[in-house]
């Protein structure tokens, strides 16, 4: 088995740090997931985008989850603006993308258009509510997204340590350079805790290598910060994974929380990592009820492996199980409800707050520990 080729068959690079920006006067301000979707565009993480979503490709997207030439796509990338920010725009005209006071790229503006937010939320996130942070975010954005092709002329950086920064092209020779020929991708925005470890191990006896990929843009503010979670990663990998096998890099996008429409784009964006294969396993991307356990899996029959070109590696709700006296889930254990660890991430982020230890059944002590030290000086801070 070979390295994936990029979606759409090539690696989309738009960075260029010695761009010139000579007569470009105008600017659109852009908010942090906008930055960093410029980012994704501008490094190739997002091939085969080559800017934010026109029109065509947006309502396509929108309602067959593929771009208009029928490449498979499943969550909008765009950016938006508001409506006198439109009146000043031009077909052709080039314009700095700015956030907080700092130019990161360029846009050639090729149109702009008023989405439909209301059928945007129903599509892509199946719910108008504005409790999801998703939707919530989708209508505070609004209300006019331009379309058109980007340069990225400053990557953010965002202070992540450069040993875990690594662009598609890099892992791509990383890949190789280890001799793996099949990696498996996996998302996360948690902690590593058992359940996780247990199916990225047992992904891990079938393929090669482990490509541990957690997302370290925007989430919702009661998700565990990035940073106290790259430490968290560090000292879980050091003592419980074989260094040979397993590679650890930050992907640096927003996390939406379209559950099955995330899982597909989390996919994507893996497969021009050079990952072969990606987990999927419990509400996969979900945030409340708003998805189904398991929709996130069965949005992919949607596609045939050839289009989308990763294979998805689908887990049960995985569990420590008292009586199995291991990791188990309904697909392998036999017992009750009641010899299962089974905490909720809220449970577990207010035991962390209190200083309480979940037990090791449900996250390694060196993790658990990394944690509540990390929530203890965010909260002095
Ligand atoms: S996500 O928003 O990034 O998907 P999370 O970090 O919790 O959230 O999940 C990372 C991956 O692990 C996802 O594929 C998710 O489906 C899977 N997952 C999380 N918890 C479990 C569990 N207890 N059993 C099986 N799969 C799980």
């Amino acid at each position: 088995m070979a390295l994936p080729k990029p979606h759409g068959g090539k690696l989309v690079q738009a960075f260029d740090s010695n761009y010139n920006l000579a007569g470009i006067e105008k600017e659109i301000p852009i908010d942090a997931i906008a930055l960093s979707d410029l980012e994704l565009i501008g490094v190739g993480l997002f091939s085969p985008l080559t800017g934010f979503l026109g029109k065509a490709d947006y309502e396509s997207v929108v309602e067959k989850m593929r771009l208009a030439d029928g490449t498979v796509w499943s969550i909008p990338v765009t950016l938006p603006v508001s409506n006198e920010k439109a009146e000043e725009l031009a077909a052709g005209e080039k314009l700095k993308l700015v956030n907080e006071g700092i130019v990161y790229g360029v846009i050639t503006v090729s149109e702009w258009y008023e989405p439909d937010l209301s059928k945007e939320a129903r599509e892509v996130y199946k719910t108008e509510e504005l409790a999801h942070p998703g939707v919530k975010r989708l209508f505070e954005r609004g209300p006019v997204y331009v379309g058109g092709e980007v340069t990225l002329i400053k990557k953010p950086g965002k202070g992540v340590a450069e040993d875990v920064w690594f662009e598609p092209q890099k892992t791509r020779a990383l890949f190789e350079e280890k001799g793996w020929k099949t990696v498996v991708g996996f998302q996360t925005r948690n902690p590593v805790h058992r359940a996780h470890e247990y199916i990225q191990k047992a992904a891990l006896e079938t393929v090669d290598g482990l490509f541990l990929n957690p997302l370290v843009g925007e989430t919702k503010s009661d998700d565990i910060p990035a940073d106290v979670r790259l430490k968290s990663y560090r000292v879980l990998l050091e003592n419980y994974y074989p260094k040979d096998r397993t590679q650890l890099a930050v992907y640096p996008a927003a996390m939406r929380y379209a559950g099955p429409r995330e899982a597909i784009f989390h996919a994507i964006a893996r497969k021009n990592f050079g990952c072969t294969h990606f987990i999927v396993g419990r509400d996969h991307a979900g945030v409340g009820n708003y998805y189904g356990t398991y929709d996130a899996q069965h949005i992919f029959s949607n596609f045939t492996e050839e289009e989308l070109g990763i294979k998805p590696l689908f887990f049960e709700h995985s569990f420590y199980c008292n009586k199995c006296e291991g990791m188990a889930s309904d697909k392998t254990c036999p017992h009750s409800k009641e010899d299962r660890v089974i905490l909720s991430g809220t449970k577990v982020r207010e035991m962390l707050r209190n200083g309480e230890l979940p037990p090791s059944t449900f996250s390694r002590k060196e993790v658990v520990e990394v944690l509540i030290e990390g929530m203890r000086e965010k909260e002095t801070v």
